[in-house]
């Protein structure tokens, strides 16, 4: 197994490793550590079905049935699928690409997944990159005075923060009493694995800082949203057919970006959540 790092902030591509076979329990450990270490890990040229993709989850966690049924695989609900042509179909009808701001995944959870893999079946030529950017650099690059002021605090998580930068899709009655909302979290996360610190912020679906006025839990999220999106802490990547990438919802934001000609080139992933614990 050969470990190569993405990019300068986060990213590590593991090389030679074929997921469709057997995988031993010393490689998956050396997977995991290097999943733990790079925030996100990428295998390319996988060949991989629903059953072998599954497989590779569980050989980083326990994967769950995806929140929004209506874009489930016909016979895994513990597999989503991503296409440039998805619909709110519970809302306007109109065509929404998913993620395509700042955001960690599914942070009104009371325990939000740990971790959030992707396999690419079909990519376009141009575009439709995702980028990550590193939470533990930007908690560790924040001046002492603002990480005292946010150590000890608390943030209110709910499904479609007021703050949102665009419209989340619509949740049926039934997906509102299965996974609930509004859940107060740390805004400093404490990574279970290595003790590291992270910043845990979540653009689309924080609604307020707990404690403090509205208006200055406005300023500080606009400060720590601009700080964490820097160049310096991200890496883009760029998709190949066949990726397997798997990234760290306790250390990283992602977003992806509806910028390819979505007419006339296709995008389809296959998208597994992995259970996660109380953030603390
Ligand atoms: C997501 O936010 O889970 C989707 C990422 C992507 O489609 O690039």
């Amino acid at each position: 197994m050969e470990l190569i790092p993405l990019g300068e902030a986060l990213g590590i591509e593991v090389r030679g490793v074929d997921l469709s076979a057997p995988v031993d329990a010393a490689a998956a450990a050396a997977l995991n550590r290097a999943f733990v270490e790079g925030v996100v890990i990428c295998l390319r040229d996988q060949s991989l079905d629903p059953p072998s993709f599954l497989r590779t989850a569980a050989l980083f966690g326990t994967p769950f049935a995806q929140i929004y049924g209506q874009f489930n695989h016909d016979d895994y609900p513990e597999i989503g699928v991503l296409t440039h042509r998805d619909t709110d179909s519970a809302g306007t009808g109109e065509r929404k690409i998913r993620g395509t701001s700042w955001h960690t995944d599914a942070s009104y959870f009371e325990r939000p997944p740990k971790a959030t893999m992707l396999y690419a079946e079909i990519v376009p030529e141009e575009g439709g990159d995702t980028q990550f950017v590193n939470m533990r650099a930007a908690y560790a690059a924040l001046p002492d005075a603002v990480r005292s002021r946010i150590d000890r605090r608390t943030a209110l998580h709910v499904y479609q923060s007021s703050r949102s930068p665009r419209q989340l899709i619509k949740r049926s009655g039934d997906q509102v009493d299965r996974f609930g909302d509004g859940r107060h979290h740390p805004l400093v996360r404490t990574h279970p694995d290595t003790g590291q610190k992270a910043l845990y912020l979540n653009p689309i679906r924080m609604e307020c800082i707990d404690g403090i006025p509205r208006e200055e839990s406005d300023r500080l999220l606009d400060f720590l949203h601009d700080h964490v999106t820097q160049s310096r802490f991200e890496y883009r990547h760029k998709w190949r057919a066949g990726d397997v990438l798997m990234w760290d919802n306790r250390s990283a934001l992602h977003q992806a970006n509806d910028d390819y000609d979505w007419q006339n080139q296709s995008r389809r992933l296959l998208r597994i959540m992995l259970e996660g614990e109380i953030p603390a």
